[in-house]
């Protein structure tokens, strides 16, 4: 696994979005559910790339939430394989969040997401060989 900075994201930025108030919970902070979901399509953005084919979720390990996210905020997902077996790509993600008239970044929920490359029946694929692997 790669060394990274520490206070820096770890891995590509994969999607770059806006909390919006329909993302918000009754509480008016960003609901859980939302940054799950872009969490899920940042991995399976990364995940689809690498295996060059459709690639669908089997596990969500450890989802941890740090800091709350708030409506406005930029919300930055980063992916990175940190594992690749036969059929399955194991992907830590880290989110963060800018304020909108700030420059502070702050990681706000990381997860470890697992990835199975597969075919077009919907059965698990082989992952050919390629760059970028993990290290
Ligand atoms: C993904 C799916 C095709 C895998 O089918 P399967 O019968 O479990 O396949 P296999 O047992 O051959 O496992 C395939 C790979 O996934 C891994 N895997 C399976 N279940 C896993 C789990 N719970 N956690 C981590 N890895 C898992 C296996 O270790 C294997 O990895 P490897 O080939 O790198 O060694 C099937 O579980 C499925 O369709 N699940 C639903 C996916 C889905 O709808 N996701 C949400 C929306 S995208």
């Amino acid at each position: 696994m790669k060394e990274h900075p520490a206070g820096t994201p770890r891995g590509e930025p994969a999607i770059r979005t806006i909390a919006m108030p329909a993302d918000a919970n009754p509480a008016g902070d960003i609901f859980g559910g939302w940054l799950m979901a872009q969490m899920d399509l940042a991995a399976g953005n990364v995940a689809a790339r690498r295996a060059r084919t459709r690639c669908a979720t089997v596990s969500v390990d450890r989802i941890t939430f740090l800091q709350p996210v708030f409506i406005g905020d930029e919300v930055s997902l980063h992916a990175e394989i940190t594992r690749i077996g036969r059929t399955s790509m194991t992907i830590q993600v880290e989110a963060w969040r800018r304020s909108r008239d700030g420059e502070e970044r702050v990681k706000v929920t990381d997860a470890t997401f697992v990835f199975v490359a597969l075919d077009q029946g919907g059965r698990p694929r082989v992952i050919s060989a390629g760059t970028g692997d993990a290290a």
